[in-house]
């Protein structure tokens, strides 16, 4: 049974004119454990609204969303990282990182070792007492990761959360994320991800499978799977000779997407 499932999920939404709208769907998913997912589409086609919803912090309109969790409430299923910079900067780096064991009432010295653990992983250790504002953009998004994966949760929603990255910290932080996600798996059931991005090669370097979304109301316009063998490189999967080709085919399906979404822009300026 997948982990996750969606069967004619829509969101309808009532716009700045009172009038509502659908912004998604119906979207039909089916996301199986240890999986790595990616999500392309054009803006404003509903990508938040989907991770949101299946993050249980929007309801759905319509359709039905399943969620099979086998952390028997220990762990909570997800934890998401939130498009643009989501760190709380009246906290530490320690403090953001223990956020959600503090509020699950973790002990403080079990707190104490887990945020230990996770500034390693993430490559923040002396960094503990500094604030956000302290920190480069790099680094604020590895705070934001190690608050999410020090939860431990099955599912890590990540909504673009390497898109305000100069090239070359994010094509670094995919790389960490890659090494993350292959140490998960070693140790047991991989964590499953759904991550959302713009970027087509960083879909191809970190997914099994590419999902790209049509413009609003944002449905599943076509399923890419992504052969390449892990441990991946970024930098030494773009010389795969597949690569190119993945590429534009994954830019065939989304580019009518993105001159619709255009269009409709204009369009409503125009108005
Ligand atoms: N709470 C809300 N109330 C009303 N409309 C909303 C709300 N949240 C999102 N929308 C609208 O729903 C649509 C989808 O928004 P969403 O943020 O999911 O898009 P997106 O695909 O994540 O876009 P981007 O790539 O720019 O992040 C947009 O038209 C947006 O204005
Ligand atoms: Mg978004």
């Amino acid at each position: 049974m997948p982990i996750i499932q969606a069967a004619n999920l829509t969101k309808v939404f009532t716009g700045p004119d009172q009038r509502d709208f659908q912004a998604l769907g119906p979207v039909d998913l089916q996301i199986e454990a240890g999986e790595f997912v990616c999500i392309v589409g054009p803006s404003g086609c509903g990508k938040s609204t989907l991770l949101r919803i299946i993050a249980g912090l929007d309801t759905p309109s319509g359709g039905s969303l399943t969620i099979a969790d086998h952390s028997g409430g220990h762990t909570p299923f997800n934890a998401m990282v939130f498009q643009g910079d989501s760190t709380f900067p009246w906290l530490t780096v320690h403090e953001n990182v223990a956020y959600g064991l503090k509020l699950r009432g973790v002990g403080l010295r079990e707190r104490d070792q887990v945020v230990s653990r996770m500034l390693q992983t993430v490559g923040l250790t002396g960094f503990a007492e500094a604030y956000p504002y302290q920190l480069s953009g790099g680094m604020r998004q590895r705070v934001a990761l190690g608050r999410a994966l020090a939860n431990d949760p099955q599912v890590l929603l990540m909504d673009e959360p390497f898109g305000a990255l100069d090239a070359q910290n994010r094509v670094l932080l995919q790389e960490e994320l890659l090494n993350i996600w292959d140490q998960t798996g070693a140790g047991g059931a991989a964590k499953t991800i759904l991550f959302v991005t713009h970027s087509i090669d960083e879909a191809l370097v970190l997914a099994d499978r590419v999902l790209v979304m049509s413009t609003t109301p944002g449905r599943i316009k076509a399923e890419i799977a992504v052969p390449f063998a892990r441990p991946r490189h970024p930098y030494d999967l773009r010389r795969e000779p597949h690569f190119g080709e993945l590429s534009y085919q994954i830019w065939e399906a989304l580019r009518d997407e993105v001159n619709a979404a255009r269009a409709a822009e204009v369009g409503e300026a125009r108005r």
